[in-house]
């Protein structure tokens, strides 16, 4: 099977708009690498200006969260349509900062999870241990809860459809990225997983990004590994160089 290529850039809560509009642009004018799919996912308040500074372009809109109700008093939260009206195609939902920071649960994650297929935006759901849990030798039972409690209610052509993010805690920001070994060993597991739980067909076409430090260097020996099919990157997508080297470094595997 040959997954697509995809590399997403997380601006987190980074960008006034006229920045946002600057870096969208850049990385437009500097993609070169054809048959890998890219994506920015801004802070919401950038949505707008980067649609309209990626229109034309291959280069896809995402949000970095979203609420599972369509609409309601939910002081504070964005839906699923609201996304959509703003240009965006899909959406992160369970990154480890909005489970570690705002306290989102395996449920929460779920029916984001739910409400963004349903609603037509691809979710990007994010998974992944903390340095303890490591430890502790708990890493394969911590993201298969995490990817099962996510993918429970889904089809199998629903839960083909989606991206999943593993994202060790412990290399989140760090500059410490995971051996691409201990990676391909959780996007293993994971692809194993769901094929038990959702098909070989599904497992097989499902697209599981790593997320944790990566930088232009060390795309490309993670993106050798079978079992892994691209990357969320957080820090080095805030700049359009070293975001364009990781697009480069993911298409050279
Ligand atoms: P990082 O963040 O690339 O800065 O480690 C990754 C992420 O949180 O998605």
């Amino acid at each position: 099977v040959s997954r697509r290529p995809f590399i997403a850039g997380n601006w987190k809560m980074h960008k006034t708009t006229g920045e946002a509009r600057a870096l969208a642009s850049a990385i437009v004018a500097g993609l070169a690498s054809e048959g890998i799919d890219v994506l920015v996912a801004p802070p919401y308040t950038a949505l707008t200006t980067v649609a309209d500074a990626l229109r034309g372009s291959r280069v896809a809109l995402g949000a970095q969260d979203v609420h599972w109700e369509r609409q309601g008093a939910y002081t504070g939260a964005i839906s699923v349509p609201m996304l959509k009206d703003a240009g965006c195609t899909h959406v992160i939902v369970g990154h480890s900062e909005r489970r570690e920071l705002f306290g989102e649960t395996d449920e929460a994650v779920a029916r984001k999870t739910r409400a963004a297929i349903d609603g037509g935006l691809v979710p990007i759901v994010c998974v992944g241990e903390t340095l303890v849990e490591r430890e502790q030798a708990r890493t394969m039972e911590v993201v298969e809860r995490e990817v099962e409690r996510a993918l429970r209610a889904l089809s199998p052509a629903e839960a083909s459809a989606i991206v999943l993010a593993y994202e060790p805690m412990w290399a989140i920001g760090t500059g410490c990225a995971a051996t691409p070994e201990q990676a391909q060993e959780v996007h293993r597991a994971i692809r194993r997983f769901v094929a038990r739980s959702h098909g070989d067909d599904v497992s097989s076409a499902l697209r599981i990004l790593y997320g944790g430090s990566v930088k232009p260097d060390n795309m490309r020996s993670l993106m050798a590994q079978p079992d892994v099919d691209g990357a969320l990157v957080g820090g080095a997508c805030l700049e359009a160089a070293s975001f364009l080297g990781i697009v480069q470094a993911s298409g050279a595997a």
